[in-house]
């Protein structure tokens, strides 16, 4: 992960750096640091923790120069101290980094046996020494090529010259790199949004590509070292939906914009006067698919479970999916009439990129659903869905799982018309369906006050489990996920029909389950899986949209949520199971936007 910055400018670019690394902090937030050039001296600070804490070391020595590179760190290689925090900087040469050097230790001891002496223990560090033996016989872009040659693994990087004081050289093998644009100042960065409060002009550098800029002109090469020329988009200004607003942080905001995300996502795909899905541009006729292979990590891939379900009940389609680190290591048979469809909120996790790379080299069909519509895993795909839930910025990913399963949802049934497994009149009742989610969201948002009290009892538990069957199994992992995520409580996700063969050792006396049961042909079966628990002691929490006074008993909290199909039920099940994990960290005083050792976007192995 990692989150990088690079600013030449004609003024001085500390403040700038800082607030570069405050929007760059959901990749990494374990320590933070700059370095810039003034008076042809590199100049560099850094700190474990936060950017604040850099901040406070910047306010009280403040550090000069107009060319400067920055990182926010997701430790690899080494704890997250100090010393092992970026930049790594020799005498002449300063570079921040993003991604793994898998042969750091080969090079690191050729380096030492040169005479070189390592100060952290990071993979970094090599990549510094070898550029600066290089400087010794070549200029900085050559030095560069001469480096990259040596490296196996990922990166991003961004390099400072001490006697090449205005440029700052860029260069991008798996892991993200941008650049932006503005008069007088130039940028790099690991993403759009880390530039987007200093410009909205933004190119991206593919796989292979190195750029030099200065503050006035940024050149780009691929890996031939040829020049090329690259497109320059214009990002469009969602600014506002950055800030918190009036909630203490971005996972409660996120949580309660969902309503609204599900609509502004809704018109995006639904025609609702005339009841038809807009989906355009299929590059693919779908009537010759005859197989679907769902890839995503976390959260994503817990959407694609729910898909695999929804798939089943309205096509005739197979259906696979597979977790994309190990997707991508599988000895796939590629199928022609095989569409393999990526889900990622970032659109930038490696895993799930390698995987798709992996498609696009056995000239596999591939559709990506992604909320950053200019991410690499987008622009690799034959097809992109956009989920247009806006900027997630909680680590712990709530608006875009929603908004995952509306566009898959939205998918299957446009698949599901087009090879003529539903009729038109099923279509239009589901898509009324559809419009109804907005409002059970509302609805289910205001039993978070009860939810706040069922918290307490998980607070001090020394675990817990979630169980569900059908579609609500995918949905128990995913609240499983979000306790532990957020809480560093263990949780468990299980089929409920599976207890018996293992898992109910684990129940004893007090020890808090949840159970997810709605109206569906589950329901009898999960209940009786429940009253399995409630005889060894468990504590159970039910959710179920059965609104029904008998199968209160022996329950310690039951909470029930609006019903509109069962086919919709994962969207209205999720949401009290993301109020729970929040209020369970909030009371043990987790750092609910940025959980310990997590990261917003994974862009390493
Ligand atoms: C979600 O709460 C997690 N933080 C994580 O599982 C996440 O969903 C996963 O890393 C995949 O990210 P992506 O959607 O950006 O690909």
């Amino acid at each position: 992960m990692c989150g990088i910055i690079g600013i030449a400018s004609d003024k001085s670019v500390s403040s700038n750096i800082i607030n570069s690394l405050k929007r760059l902090e959901y990749r990494g937030y374990d320590s933070a640091g700059l370095a810039t050039l003034n008076n042809n001296l590199i100049i560099e600070k850094k700190c474990s923790g936060r950017v604040e804490q850099l901040e406070k070391i910047i306010f009280e020595s403040p550090v000069k120069g107009n060319i400067g590179i920055g990182h926010v760190r997701w430790a690899t290689h080494g704890i997250p101290n100090t010393v092992n925090a970026h930049p790594h900087s020799s005498e002449i040469v300063s570079v921040v980094h993003n991604g793994i050097i898998e042969n750091s230790d080969e090079l690191k001891k050729k380096l030492e046996k040169e005479g070189v002496k390592f100060k952290s223990q990071t993979d970094t560090e090599v990549i510094t020494f070898l550029i600066t033996k290089a400087l010794e016989s070549s200029d900085p872009l050559d030095s560069v090529f001469l480096t990259l040659e040596k490296l196996k693994g990922s990166f991003a990087l961004g390099i400072l010259f001490k006697n090449h004081n205005n440029i700052i050289i860029g260069a991008r093998r798996g892991s993200p790199l941008a650049v932006g644009y503005a008069k007088n100042e130039n940028y790099l960065g690991s993403d759009s949004y880390a530039l987007k409060s200093m410009t909205n002009k933004i190119s991206y550098l593919d796989d292979g590509d190195v750029c030099v800029l200065n503050k006035d002109h940024i050149e780009f090469y691929n890996q031939k070292k040829t020049k090329i020329n690259k497109k320059v988009l214009v990002l469009s200004d969602d600014a506002r939906s950055i800030s918190k607003g009036d909630y203490k942080n971005f996972m409660s905001k996120e949580i309660f914009e969902q309503p609204i995300t599900i609509k502004n996502c809704m018109n995006e795909y639904i025609d609702k006067i005339r009841n038809q899905i807009n989906l355009y541009d299929f590059p693919i006729q779908p009537d010759k698919i005859d197989k679907i292979t769902l890839i995503a990590c976390g959260t994503a891939y817990h959407s694609c479970l729910v898909a695999k379900y929804w798939f089943e009940e309205v096509t005739d389609l197979d259906v696979e999916v597979d977790i994309a680190s190990e997707f991508r290591y599988r000895n796939i048979k590629f199928k022609k009439n095989n569409l393999y469809i990526f889900v990622s909120q970032s659109g930038e996790t490696a895993d799930t990129a390698a995987a798709l790379e992996l498609c696009k080299q056995n000239n596999a069909k591939t559709c990506s659903i992604v909320n950053v519509v200019e991410s690499s895993i987008a622009r690799l795909s034959d097809w992109v869905l956009p989920i247009h839930a806006g900027p997630e910025i909680g680590v712990a990913s709530t608006k875009a799982f929603l908004g995952q399963l509306l566009v898959l949802y939205i998918l299957i049934l446009k698949i599901s018309k087009i090879r003529g497994d539903v009729s038109e009149k099923e279509i239009i009742k589901k898509i009324d369906d559809l419009k109804k989610i907005p409002d059970a969201l509302n609805q289910v948002l205001k039993i978070e006050d009860k939810i706040q009290v069922i918290a307490k009892d998980f607070v001090n538990a020394k675990g817990t489990m979630y169980l569900g069957r059908g579609l609500s199994y995918p949905i128990a992992l995913e609240g499983a996920l979000k306790l532990k995520e957020l809480s560093y409580l263990h949780a468990e996700g299980y089929p409920a029909g599976e207890m018996k063969h293992g898992p109910l050792a684990l129940i004893e006396d007090g020890l808090p389950v949840v159970v997810l049961a709605p109206n569906d042909k589950y329901f009898e079966k999960t209940i009786s899986n429940m009253q399995e628990v409630i005889a060894r002691g468990g504590k159970i929490l039910l959710i179920t949209d059965k609104h029904d006074e008998v199968i209160s008993e022996n329950l310690r909290f039951k909470l029930e949520i609006p019903f509109i199909n069962y086919l919709l039920t994962p969207f209205i099940i999720t949401v009290p199971l993301q109020l729970l994990a929040y209020h369970v960290a909030s009371l043990k005083k987790c750092d609910i936007d940025k959980p310990r050792n997590l990261a917003k976007s994974v862009t390493v192995e």
